[in-house]
């Protein structure tokens, strides 16, 4: 899968982007309030495999690219989980960039692509994103410039859970193109 927005490519991890990648997850500024917390270099290949796109997973992560220069600036996808109100399982989108590209609005264009994504290809009829409640950056983005709404106070796997509204349905989100 490749995702464009004007400034960015989201694409599928290959075994040259190792170094940089694994630098990027093993950051502990970085990857303090995600997953389970920094990625050890050790531990950096299997968590490839689980987690990002391949032939046997096609809702996975992917690598987020500098248009300009292909310059790896970490990495954003979709993940199933348990929706504990309805116990059915959904999908959630989520996006983690080097301290380098913080505050650029990169997260925002990211979201905005992957809710256009879910809804028009993965066919999700609501979206999804979860947040540790201390990841006040996340949440600011979640909520404030992608218009999810919080589902309620109750924090699971230590996350909180945000749900698209009927703004994200609308033909003009759809039709998102930046
Ligand atoms: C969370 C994260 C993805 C945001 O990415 P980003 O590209 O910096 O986000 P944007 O630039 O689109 O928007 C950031 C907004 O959050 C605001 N913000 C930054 N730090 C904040 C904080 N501590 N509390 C509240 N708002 C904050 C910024 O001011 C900005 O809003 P503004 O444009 O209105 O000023 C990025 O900080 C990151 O990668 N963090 C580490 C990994 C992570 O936590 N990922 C999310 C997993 S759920």
């Amino acid at each position: 899968m490749i995702l464009e927005t004007k400034n960015l490519i989201i694409r599928d991890y290959q075994d040259n982007d190792r170094n940089e990648l694994s630098r990027i997850c093993a950051d502990n500024e970085v990857m303090k309030l995600v997953f389970n917390g920094p990625i050890p270099y050790s531990k950096f290949d299997e968590f490839v495999a689980e987690n990002f796109c391949s032939s046997k997973n096609d809702i996975g992560l992917e690598v987020v690219c500098n248009k300009i220069n292909n310059e790896i600036m970490g990495f954003a996808g979709f993940h199933r989980f348990l929706y504990y109100l309805t116990e059915e399982y959904e999908i959630e989108f989520g996006f983690v960039l080097s301290k380098k590209w913080h505050n650029k609005g990169f997260a925002t264009e990211i979201g905005k692509k992957q809710i256009q994504y879910a809804l028009n290809n993965l066919k999700c009829r609501k979206v999804f994103a979860r947040a540790h409640p201390q990841n006040l950056a996340s949440i600011y983005v979640i909520t404030e410039k992608l218009g999810l709404k919080q589902a309620s106070d109750e924090v699971v796997e230590n996350r909180l859970t945000f749900i698209s509204t009927k703004i994200h349905l609308t033909e003009q989100f759809y039709n998102f193109d930046s």
